[in-house]
C-alpha cells in the first residue's frame, strides 16, 4: 500500500501528503539531521519551535555506540530521540564514503535489520556512494552492488518503509538503469544519492541531469528524496524537478564554520555588519553581538539556519499550490550563476518532454528573465496549438503585434470590429506577443492571456517570438501575410519577419481595410472561437456548431457558457479559458466521439460515490490512458462504458493507476 498522495502539481513539482506510523507529513519537506546523542536542538523543539515535521538520524551511528544502540533497541529510535513524530534513518553509506571505511565495517543486511528493529519509519539500504572522481567502470560496479543490496534488503523490511537510493554518478544512463531496476522492487521512497560532492562544488547543472534521468524511471507514487541537499537556495529548483524530500545537515555544518544560510546564498557572519534576515535570531541580535559571542554563537547560527530553511520550504509548498514554482526557482537562480546554469539545463531537458502539466493552470506567468518564453507551459501551448488548431488554408493571414498586457480583443477592439475580421473565413488573425504567436480564437486560453511581460523586451525573447510566428505562418499557408504595424515594442519584429518572408507591412487600419479579402463564411466569430477551443482542448473537430448557443458575459465580453436546448453544456473557466463540461456537456462530448484518452474508467466500488458528486479516488481507477495529462477535463465512466460524472484530472493517467491514495479526478458534476 502506497503511503504517498498528491494534492496538487505544478510542472514536475508536487504538493503531497505522506503517511507514516508516526503521523502524516506534507511534502515537499525538509528533515533536519539529528545526532542521536548530542543534538544541540532536540527533535521536539525542531517541530514545536521551527515547524519541521520529521527528522532523520543515522542508524550506523546509533548502532556503533553501545549506549545509543541499547537504548534504541529497548525503546526504539523514537525513545532514543525522545520524539514521537516520523523518523527516517540513513544507513551509514555516507560515512563509509567520507571516512573511507573498509567494506566490512557495515553489513548491508544487518544495518537494514537493525533499522527495522529500532522501529524507524523509513529505513535506508546501504547503497554505495560513488566518488565523482572515479571512472565509469567503478560507478557501474557501485550501481550493481547497490542494486543487489536493495534486492536482498526488501524482504527484511517488515513493517518499516524502505528507501532505495539511486546511484550512478554523473552518468545519466547509469542513473536510468539504477532507477528502472529499483522501480521493480517493493521500495517506498527513492533518494537520489551521490550528489553531495556535486553540491559542494556548485555542479548544480549536473545534479539536474542526474535527478531528471533518475526521476523519469521512478514510479510516480513513491516520493523522491534529494539526499544531502540542505541548502535553501536549492529547494525551489529541486522541487521544480519533482523532489519531495530533503535532509539538512547543512544547518549545523554551516553554523560550525560561522556561515549563515539564506534563500539566495551563503553569508559569513564575520563579513557582515548587518544581518540581512528577518528570523527571530537576526531580529534579536546585531551582527556585532553575534560575532562577539563564544559558545552561544554556533547555536544561534544553527537556529538562524533552521528558521531560514524551514521558511523556504514553506515558500516552496505555497508556490506549488499557487502554480508559481517556476517563478520561485527563477528568482532563486539569480543567487548564483551555477543555479542559472542549472535552470538552463532544466529548461533544455524539459523542452524535450512531450507535455507540461497540469493543463489548464490558472496562475499568471510573470516574466522573470529571458527564460520565461521557454517555460514548459508556454512551449506546450505553442506545440499543441500548432498541432490541434483547425487551420484552414486561407487567403490572408493578418499578424497583429500585441504586447499581451490586455486580452488581444480589448486592445484590438476597434480593429476587430471595423474590419469585420471575425466573420471572415478568408482571413486568419493572429497576434504576435512576446512569448509567441497566437490565433485570436485562443486569446483567452492559458497562458496566452496570462503572461505578464515588461514593456522592454529582451533579445532572446524577441528571437523566440519571431521563430514561433514563423512556425505559425507555415501552418496557415496563406496567400498573403499582412502585418499591422502598431505602437508596441513587439512591432520591431516586422523588420526581420518581412525580410525573411513575403509580408506586407501596413501602418494603419484604413490601409488594412483596403487590403483585406472579401468576407465569406457564415460561422459567427464566437462559434469560430468555440471550434478552436474544442480542438485545442480535446482534439475535437465538430462538423456543425449550430446547436450551440453561446452566452457572453456582459461584464467581460468573454464567452461564459455554451448552451443547447436551454441547458448549459459547458462553462468557460475564466482564468484558463478552457471549457468545463456539465454532465449534459459530458454526454455531448461522448456522443461526439471524445477520444478515449479523456475518459477515466472507475471500478464498480466507486460508481455510487462519483454519482453522488464525490471525487474519484485513485485507488478506484480501473482504466486511464497513458497520454492523459493532469489538469485535463475528463469524463468519468463506469465499467459498462456509461458516463457517471465529469471533472478535472488531478493526476495524469499513469499516476491514476499507480497511486493508492488521494483524488484522481476532482468531480465537477455527476449523474444525480
Ligand atoms: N547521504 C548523502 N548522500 C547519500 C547517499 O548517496 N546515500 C545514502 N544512503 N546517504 C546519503
Ligand atoms: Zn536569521
Amino acid at each position: 500500500m502506497g503511503q504517498f498522495e498528491i494534492r496538487a502539481k505544478d510542472g514536475l513539482a508536487r504538493l503531497g501528503k505522506f503517511t507514516t506510523k508516526h503521523g502524516v507529513v506534507r511534502t515537499p519537506l525538509l528533515m533536519p539531521v539529528v545526532h542521536p546523542g548530542k543534538s544541540a536542538i532536540l527533535p521536539r523543539e525542531l517541530v514545536e519551535n521551527f515547524g519541521f515535521q520529521m527528522v532523520i538520524t543515522n542508524s550506523y551511528i546509533v548502532r556503533s555506540h553501545e549506549r545509543f544502540r541499547r537504548k534504541a533497541l529497548e525503546e526504539g529510535v523514537h525513545g532514543l530521540l525522545d520524539f514521537d513524530g516520523p523518523v527516517m534513518t540513513d544507513s551509514g553509506t555516507f560515512q563509509m564514503y567520507s571516512h573511507h571505511l573498509p567494506s566490512e565495517e557495515i553489513d548491508p543486511l544487518e544495518i537494514v535489520r537493525f533499522q527495522r528493529e529500532i522501529d524507524t519509519d523509513i529505513g535506508t539500504i546501504l547503497d554505495v556512494f560513488s566518488d565523482p572522481s572515479v571512472g565509469r567502470s567503478q560507478v557501474e560496479k557501485d550501481v550493481q552492488i547497490s542494486l543487489e543490496r536493495a534486492e536482498v534488503s526488501v524482504p527484511e523490511k517488515g513493517e518499516m518503509m524502505l528507501a532505495g537510493t539511486v546511484q550512478g554518478g554523473a552518468y545519466e544512463d547509469l542513473r536510468e538503469l539504477s532507477a528502472s531496476r529499483l522501480a521493480r522492487l517493493d521500495l517506498d521512497i527513492h533518494p537520489i544519492g551521490g550528489v553531495v560532492p556535486f553540491m559542494e562544488s556548485y555542479r548544480y547543472s549536473d545534479i539536474v541531469r542526474m535527478t531528471l534521468a533518475s526521476k523519469q524511471h521512478l514510479p510516480p507514487q513513491r516520493p523522491v528524496h534529494l539526499f544531502g541537499c540542505g541548502h535553501p537556495m536549492l529547494f525551489a529548483q529541486a522541487a521544480l524537478l519533482g523532489c519531495d524530500f530533503f535532509d539538512s545537515a547543512s544547518y549545523a555544518k554551516f553554523a560550525e564554520s560561522g556561515r549563515m544560510l539564506l534563500p539566495d546564498g551563503t553569508m559569513h557572519l564575520e563579513s557582515l555588519r548587518e544581518l540581512p534576515c528577518d528570523c527571530p535570531i537576526c531580529s534579536n541580535f546585531t551582527a556585532d553581538e553575534l560575532k562577539s559571542m563564544k559558545e552561544e554563537k554556533e547555536l544561534l547560527l544553527m537556529k538562524h539556519n533552521l528558521y531560514v530553511s524551514a521558511a523556504e520550504m514553506r515558500r516552496v509548498r505555497q508556490a506549488i499550490q499557487d502554480g508559481k514554482i517556476f517563478e520561485l526557482a527563477a528568482y532563486r537562480a539569480r543567487g548564483h550563476p551555477a543555479l542559472m546554469e542549472a535552470l538552463e539545463t532544466t529548461l533544455s531537458i524539459l523542452a524535450t518532454y512531450s507535455a507540461s502539466e497540469p493543463i489548464g493552470k490558472t496562475a499568471s506567468l510573470f516574466y522573470t528573465g529571458p527564460e520565461t518564453s521557454r517555460r514548459p507551459e508556454i512551449g506546450f501551448f505553442h506545440r499543441r496549438m500548432l498541432e490541434r488548431f483547425p487551420f484552414k488554408k486561407t487567403h490572408t493571414l493578418l499578424l497583429v503585434p500585441h504586447h499581451a498586457d490586455h486580452p488581444f480583443s480589448d486592445t484590438a477592439q476597434g480593429l476587430m470590429e471595423e474590419a469585420r475580421i471575425h466573420q471572415n473565413e478568408n482571413l486568419q488573425v493572429a497576434f504576435v506577443a512576446p512569448f509567441g504567436a497566437v490565433p485570436w480564437e485562443l486569446e483567452h486560453v492559458h497562458p496566452a492571456q496570462q503572461c505578464v511581460f515588461p514593456k522592454k523586451i529582451d533579445e532572446i525573447t524577441l528571437k523566440i517570438s519571431l521563430s514561433r510566428a514563423v512556425e505559425l505562418m507555415a501552418k496557415v499557408q496563406a496567400d498573403n501575410v499582412l502585418w499591422l504595424s502598431r505602437e508596441t515594442p513587439i512591432d520591431i519584429l516586422k523588420g526581420p519577419l518581412s525580410q525573411a518572408n513575403n509580408i506586407e507591412v501596413l501602418d494603419s487600419i484604413r490601409k488594412l481595410k483596403n487590403s483585406l479579402p472579401q468576407a465569406s463564411g457564415k460561422e459567427s466569430w464566437q462559434h469560430r472561437r468555440l471550434r478552436a477551443i474544442l480542438a485545442y482542448q480535446w482534439n475535437l473537430q465538430l462538423d456543425s456548431m449550430n446547436d450551440f448557443e453561446i452566452v457572453i458575459s456582459k461584464g467581460t465580453g468573454k464567452i461564459r457558457h455554451i448552451r443547447s436546448d436551454n441547458e448549459i453544456l459547458f462553462t468557460v473557466i475564466p482564468q484558463s479559458g478552457l471549457l468545463a463540461p456539465t454532465f449534459r456537456g459530458g454526454e455531448v462530448l461522448l456522443k461526439a466521439g471524445l477520444d478515449q484518452s479523456y475518459r477515466v474508467c472507475m471500478s464498480v466500488d466507486a460508481v455510487e460515490f462519483v454519482e453522488e458528486g464525490k471525487s474519484a479516488l485513485a485507488k478506484f481507477v480501473l482504466k486511464a490512458n497513458d497520454s492523459l495529462l493532469s489538469g485535463e477535463e475528463v469524463l468519468l465512466m463506469n465499467p459498462d462504458g456509461q458516463l457517471i460524472g465529469v471533472g478535472r484530472a488531478v493526476l495524469n493517467g499513469p499516476e491514476m493507476l499507480a497511486f493508492d491514495r488521494g483524488v484522481a479526478v476532482a468531480t465537477r458534476h455527476s449523474k444525480l
